[in-house]
C-alpha cells in the first residue's frame, strides 16, 4: 500500500499496513496514517487544528524548546543492576520509584505533551539501587504517531504522563486514551480497559483511596461528547461504576481530587475549539468546581463557582465538618496564546467550599511559584498536614527552579531545599514512607535534579523530617532523564 489510504479501513488494518512499510521514513509514515485519521462522526479533515498539526509536522525543526536541553528526548534503553551511591540509601527504603515522561522516538511532536512515553525505574533493596528505562511500546510509539493520528482509537496512547500501581497492575497513563499495562521489568504488556467496561479515556491522575483501596478517576473528551465521565474501580481492580457528568463545553481537565466521601471535578476554562487551533484560555467561560458523592450521579453533582483560573494539579482535598477543603496549584491563566503557552506560574491556593451555604472562600496559601504538588499518598482524601512542591522559575517556557519546598499547612510555614543555582532544575518530589505505619512526613523525599552545565541528572534522597539538610544519598545517573511528567513510590510487598 503506497497510494492514498483507504478511508474505509479500520484502525487495525492501518496499523498492520503501517508496519509493512519499512521503506517509508517515520515522518512519511506519520503523514500517510494521519491522512486517514477519523473519529466516529467528527469531521477532522479540514479543521484548523488538523492544519496546525500538519503544518507543524512539515515545518518543525529541532529548535522547538521541547527538543532542546534537558527537555530533549534520550534514545538509549539501559539496565544497571547497581548504581554508585554517595551517602547511604536507608535500608528501610525498599520498593520501586517509577517515573514516566515525554520522550519522542523520532519525529518532532506538535507539542511537548505528545512525545511517546518512557518509564524510568529505580528498584531499592538492602541499601542499593538498580535502574532501567524503557519506552512504553504502544502503537503510538511503534508508529511514531502524532496527535491527530492517535485520535479515534483509545488504544493509541502515548502512555507518557504517569504510572500508577493498583490491584497488582502497573498502568502507564496519558489522558486521552486507555491505560497501558506494563510489567515490573518495564516491558509493555497490553492496553487495559477493565474487561471491556471502560468506555472513555482515562486521566493520568486517578486517585487511590487509602481507606477503601478504590481507584477513582475520570475521563474527558474534547472531540465529541460526553465531555466528562466518572469511573470507580474497586480494590480488586473491577470497574464498578461509570457516570456521565454534564459540563457545558469541552475543557482540558488534567487532574481531579477526592475526599473520604466525594469526587471533585474542575471545570476550568481551558476550552477546546478546533477553530481556534485546539485548547486556549477563555476567561468568559467561567470556572466551577463540582462535588459529587463517590457513588453519586450527574444529578447529585453540586457546582461551586470560583474565579476563572488554571489548575494543572491538586495537592489534596478533605472534609472538615460541613466544609470541603481543596488545595490546588493555581495560575491566573494558561495557554493564553495557544497550546504551547505553558509558562505556568502557579502558586498554592485553597478553596474552602461550604456545603451548607454553597459559599466558596478562595485563599492564596503561599507565594512560591511551583507545581507538581505531592503529599504522603496515605493521606489522599484525608486531612494532610504536609505537602511537597517543585519550584518554578519565571521564564517563557516551563522552567523548574533549583528548589523543592516542604509546606506545613497547619503552621502555614515552608522549608526550602535548594540543589544549586540557575543551572540546576528540580523535578517532582515524591514521598516514600519509612514503613507502612510511619507517621505523615516520616520517610524520604525522592527528587530528581538536573544540572545544565554537567548535563547530569541526579536522584536525591532527602530525609523529610530534616528537609533542608543535605541529602542522605545522591545517585548520579548514567544518562540524563528529560524533564516532564510524574512518578510514584511503590513499596515492596
Ligand atoms: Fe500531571
Amino acid at each position: 500500500m503506497t497510494g492514498a489510504p483507504n478511508p474505509t479501513q479500520n484502525i487495525d488494518e492501518r496499523v498492520r499496513e503501517s508496519r509493512q512499510e519499512p521503506h517509508l521514513t517515520s515522518s512519511e509514515r506519520r503523514r500517510a496514517v494521519t491522512t486517514s485519521a477519523r473519529l466516529n462522526s467528527v469531521n477532522l479533515e479540514d479543521s484548523p487544528l488538523r492544519k496546525l498539526v500538519t503544518m507543524t509536522a512539515e515545518t518543525q525543526t529541532s529548535t522547538d524548546w521541547w527538543m532542546q536541553g534537558n527537555y530533549a528526548p534520550i534514545t538509549e534503553e539501559v539496565t544497571y543492576e547497581s548504581l554508585p551511591v554517595v551517602g547511604k540509601i536507608p535500608s528501610a527504603l525498599r520498593g520501586s520509584y517509577l517515573r514516566n515522561g515525554f520522550n519522542p522516538p523520532g519525529a518532532v511532536p506538535f507539542h511537548w505533551f505528545f512525545g511517546a512515553g518512557m518509564v524510568h525505574g529505580f528498584d531499592f533493596a538492602d541499601g542499593c539501587v538498580a535502574y532501567r528505562n524503557r519506552y512504553v511500546r504502544t502503537p503510538y510509539f511503534e508508529q511514531d504517531m502524532d496527535l491527530m493520528t492517535a485520535v479515534g482509537d483509545l488504544t493509541f496512547s502515548p502512555a507518557n504522563t504517569n504510572i500508577v500501581r493498583h490491584a497488582g497492575r502497573l498502568l502507564a497513563l496519558e489522558e486521552a486514551h486507555f491505560p497501558w499495562e506494563i510489567g515490573t521489568d518495564l516491558s509493555t504488556l497490553q492496553s487495559h480497559n477493565f474487561d471491556g467496561k471502560l468506555n472513555s479515556p482515562m486521566t493520568a491522575h486517578p486517585k487511590i483511596c487509602p481507606k477503601t483501596g478504590e481507584m477513582l478517576f475520570f475521563g474527558y473528551q474534547f472531540f465529541q461528547q460526553p465531555y466528562l465521565t466518572y469511573h470507580r474501580v474497586d480494590a480488586r481492580g473491577t470497574l464498578v461504576q461509570s457516570e456521565v457528568i454534564d459540563i457545558p463545553r469541552p475543557v482540558m481537565m488534567h487532574d481531579f481530587t477526592i475526599t473520604e466521601n466525594h469526587a471533585i471535578f474542575f471545570d476550568l476554562p481551558i476550552v477546546f475549539d478546533m477553530d481556534k487551533g485546539g485548547f486556549h484560555f477563555d476567561r468568559d467561560a467561567g470556572a466551577r468546581v463540582g462535588v459529587m458523592p463517590r457513588n453519586g450521579t450527574n444529578a447529585t453533582v453540586r457546582w461551586f463557582e470560583v474565579e476563572a483560573c488554571s489548575v494543572f494539579h491538586c495537592l489534596n482535598s478533605y472534609e472538615r465538618g460541613d466544609e470541603i477543603v481543596i488545595q490546588v496549584c493555581r495560575a491566573k491563566s494558561l495557554m493564553d496564546s495557544g497550546m504551547n503557552d505553558l509558562a505556568d506560574q502557579s502558586v498554592l491556593w485553597q478553596w474552602t467550599l461550604d456545603m451548607v451555604t454553597g459559599g466558596v472562600a478562595e485563599t492564596q496559601l503561599y507565594n512560591h511559584a511551583g507545581d507538581f504538588p505531592r503529599i504522603d499518598d496515605r493521606r489522599v482524601g484525608q486531612p494532610n498536614r504536609f505537602g511537597y512542591i517543585a519550584g518554578l522559575r519565571a521564564a517563557a517556557t516551563p522552567t523548574f527552579s533549583a528548589s523543592v519546598f516542604q509546606y506545613d499547612l497547619d503552621e502555614r510555614t515552608a522549608i526550602e531545599h535548594s540543589f544549586g543555582g540557575t543551572e540546576t532544575h528540580v523535578f517532582e518530589p515524591v514521598f516514600a514512607p519509612a514503613h507502612a505505619t510511619a507517621a505523615e512526613n516520616e520517610g524520604w523525599i525522592l527528587v530528581l535534579s538536573h544540572n545544565d552545565t554537567t548535563d547530569v541528572t541526579t536522584l536525591n534522597i532527602l530525609d523529610a523530617q530534616h528537609f533542608a539538610a543535605a541529602p542522605v544519598a545522591t545517585i548520579a545517573l548514567p544518562q540524563r532523564i528529560p524533564f516532564g511528567a510524574h512518578g510514584n513510590w511503590m513499596p515492596a510487598d
